[in-house]
């Protein structure tokens, strides 16, 4: 059975737990790690089987796990990613948003090479991830919509320096419309979608992303539109928040959970 090493325990970190403790995922949780201790006891006592908790996240792959898991911030992947790969353990990240910083990519992807070791991004809360890659060679634009109720953009730090107000919108309105590297540094922890979409495609400058707050919606809609020689492909994804952080979907904690099941068992692949 595959060991697994897990930072950050929040909503989607304990779903994770969650699935390995049931058998969903066959692999045993052995460590796990939270910047906030609280959040990390609170997890293990939701378990059968007790993983320890370490005591600074650079301990979970000094360990001998095969992966570590990031649910955590797109800071904790700044912290720790190199890391993980240098001990030559596989990494599957969540915080996307952390690799659209190019040098940080670059850094990754060489230590990926060095040390024979693979970063596995799930496709989060979108769908159509299998065919922009397929594609992304005839690839002629791209883009994403994403659309939330105000209290899911809560504490963004475009927030900081807008005069929007979000409690103040009664209708459906954009609040932001530009590229991708821009829409993930004021939106990080909402718009890991659109840095994935980037990655797959044609990069995070050519990538368009437009934001809606919408009072009266109570799902995270994406709809992507690429178009190019290929043809044109329309996806669109109305999930439903997860109910301990609203800024994150059912559909992102599933595919997590999937990414890992497919690492953890032997059978046949399905899918691009
Ligand atoms: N890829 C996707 O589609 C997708 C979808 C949703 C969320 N996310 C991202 O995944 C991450 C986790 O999401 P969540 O909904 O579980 O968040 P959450 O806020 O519910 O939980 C995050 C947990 O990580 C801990 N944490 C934060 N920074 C840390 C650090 N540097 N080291 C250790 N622990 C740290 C927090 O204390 C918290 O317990 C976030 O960065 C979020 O933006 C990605």
């Amino acid at each position: 059975m595959k060991k697994i090493g897990l930072m950050g325990c929040g909503a989607i970190g304990t779903q994770i737990a969650l699935a390995i403790d049931s058998g969903k995922i066959p692999a045993v949780l052995t460590h796990v790690y939270d910047a906030s201790k609280e959040s990390a006891i609170a997890l293990v006592s939701k378990l059968n089987s007790k993983p320890e908790i370490v005591e600074n996240s650079h301990l979970l792959s000094s360990h001998p796990v095969n992966i570590v898991v990031e649910a955590a911030s797109q800071d904790a992947v700044k912290d720790v990613a190199l890391s993980v790969l240098q001990n030559k353990r596989d990494l599957m990240i969540m915080s996307v948003g952390a690799l659209l910083d190019e040098s940080i990519f670059d850094i990754l992807s060489d230590a990926c090479q060095d040390f024979k070791k693979t970063i596995y991004l799930p496709s989060g809360a979108i769908a159509g991830l299998d065919g922009i890659k397929a594609i992304k060679d005839e690839l002629d634009s791209v883009s994403i919509t994403t659309t939330k109720h105000p209290r899911s953009l809560k504490g963004a730090k475009f927030f900081e320096t807008s005069d929007i107000d979000l409690n103040s919108i009664q209708t459906s309105a954009v609040i932001f419309e530009g590229a991708a590297k821009e829409a993930v540094t004021l939106f990080p922890a909402n718009i890991n979608v659109a840095a994935l979409l980037s990655l797959s495609g044609i990069g995070s400058e050519k990538t368009k992303v437009k934001i809606v707050a919408d009072p009266n919606t109570d799902k995270n809609t994406h709809q992507i539109e690429a178009i190019g020689k290929f043809g044109k492909m329309t996806f669109t994804v109305e999930n439903f928040p997860d109910p301990n952080n609203p800024k994150t979907s059912r559909l992102a904690i599933l595919s997590a959970i999937e990414t890992l099941r497919k690492y953890c068992s032997d059978e046949i692949v399905i899918g691009t």
